[in-house]
């Protein structure tokens, strides 16, 4: 299903810029840079090459290098600490929140050393990490803002990427804002790290100065044919945004009626708004065997993510163990990303809640009993990664797992025992519901 005819739109804008052959930075990027700059609240706004370079270029621009530390969280994309180890610091893992999966503020704050230089918050799964405690208890430390799936999401009225010192944002396509190829942005109030950001993006060349090199850049540049077609779909974006919300909404009513036991997204604070680039759930038992269910029912589903920073093995010079951080540790092994992209039909998500709600199939039974199969749609427009995963079906050996594993281990359903699962004794969370979540207690 179509909600917008953008192809039409986007072709006209691919076809100005091949006219123009200014196919690197020049005034297509300009315009994309003014136009969302206003969108997001933000004085400066500068376009480049990825997400994972924008967070490159925040650090560098801050002068954060070697002997530097830079706290931020142990669950997140692994670009967030790349970033950081790639311009010579150390990142300092921090627990998430486990209703809010978002950086757990009070143990970033107890993190802060003589070497700490900046924050990197992430605002993971569409909805802001809480940034003002951060800026208030210690203000001299910079807030780098790792937005790449927040796009549009706000805090008090504030968007994300202009809560902090710098944002950073990422246009992958299975982002809310994807281009068609790799491209992203830094934002921020500052006028000094924004002019700084524009030299560092172009070999660190200053502004209107050619070939005089004042600073070690890089080849950071947006190409002209991704700022054209983030142009065309910026102006739809708060229209699949809200598409996003009601099936987030929708989501949360169905569970509510047949599974209420299953712990939903955090519900975000008064007055934020939440843009849903991934709706996660926590599935106590056999998470994979339920995610092979569903895929077998052709309902593609995420892991977002299963393998904690802090265990990484790249970052193992870090010297972290399993058990440091029992809540991304969790997260890794319970959270099931579900599709929630703007053009999914509402008896689509009638029929992931019923299938999650439904008790596993009898061992050796098939997978999803015997309801027909109906795959869910794609999404042509927005390239939603989760979409990806209803294009590929599972392969043999996945559906013979299917059968074996996914009935033989969950014998009490998929989502019981959620609460001592997620919350258990000796957490530093209490068993009762945390501020802000969501949990539905047992009927
Ligand atoms: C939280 C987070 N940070 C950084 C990135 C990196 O963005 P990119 O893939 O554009 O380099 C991503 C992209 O997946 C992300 O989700």
């Amino acid at each position: 299903m179509r909600i917008l005819p953008i192809p039409p739109e986007l072709d006209a804008a691919v076809q100005r810029v091949l006219a123009s052959q200014e196919l690197i930075l020049g005034p297509e990027v300009a315009a994309f840079e003014h136009e969302i700059a206003a969108y997001l609240g933000t004085p400066h706004a500068i376009g480049v090459s990825n997400g994972t370079d924008a967070l490159i270029l925040a650090l560098m621009a801050l002068g954060i290098g070697p002997g530097d530390e830079v706290v931020t969280p142990a669950y997140s994309f692994f670009a967030t600490p790349e970033a950081i180890v790639r311009c010579g610091a150390r990142p300092v893992f921090v627990d998430i929140d486990p209703a809010t999966m978002q950086m757990d503020i009070d143990q970033a704050l107890a993190r802060i050393g003589p070497r700490t230089r900046a924050f990197c918050v992430v605002h993971l799964f569409g909805r802001c990490c809480p940034v003002r405690p951060l800026r208030a208890a210690a203000p001299q430390l910079p807030v780098i803002e790792d937005a790449a799936q927040a796009i549009g999401a706000e805090l008090d009225g504030v968007r994300a990427g202009a809560l902090g010192q710098v944002g950073c944002f990422s246009f992958f396509p299975s982002k809310n804002l994807g281009c068609l190829g790799d491209g992203g942005l830094v934002t921020t109030a500052d006028a000094t790290l924004a002019t700084q950001v524009r030299a560092l993006r172009v070999h660190g060349q200053a502004e209107g100065r050619r070939h005089e090199h004042t600073l070690i850049g890089g080849n950071f540049r947006l190409d002209a044919l991704q700022a054209a077609v983030l142009r065309v779909k910026l102006r739809h974006l708060d229209h699949w945004t809200a598409r996003r919300s009601a099936n987030a909404a929708r989501y949360r009513k169905l569970f509510a009626a047949a599974a209420p036991q299953v712990l939903l997204p955090a519900a975000t604070a008064p007055g934020a708004r939440d843009v849903h680039n991934q709706f996660v759930i926590r599935v106590a038992h056999d998470r994979d065997a339920l995610r092979e269910h569903l895929a077998a029912r052709g309902i593609g589903t995420g892991l977002y993510y299963p393998r904690p920073l802090h265990l990484q093995p790249a970052l193992a010079h870090l010297g972290h163990r399993a058990g440091d951080f029992p809540h991304a540790e969790r997260a890794a092994a319970t959270s099931l990303a579900l599709p929630v992209f703007p053009e999914l039909p509402a008896a689509a998500l009638e029929e992931v809640v019923a299938e999650i709600a439904a008790p596993p199939p009898a061992a050796g039974g098939r997978p999803g009993g015997d309801r027909a199969k109906r795959p869910l749609p794609s999404a042509p427009l927005e390239n939603n990664s989760i979409n990806w995963a209803l294009r590929r079906p599972p392969g043999k050996a996945q559906r013979r797992r299917n059968t074996v594993a996914g009935a033989a281990s969950s014998p009490a359903g998929w989502i019981d025992g959620q609460m001592d699962e997620l919350f258990p004794s000796g957490s530093s969370t209490p068993p009762g519901p945390a501020p802000g979540s969501e949990r539905h207690s047992r009927p």
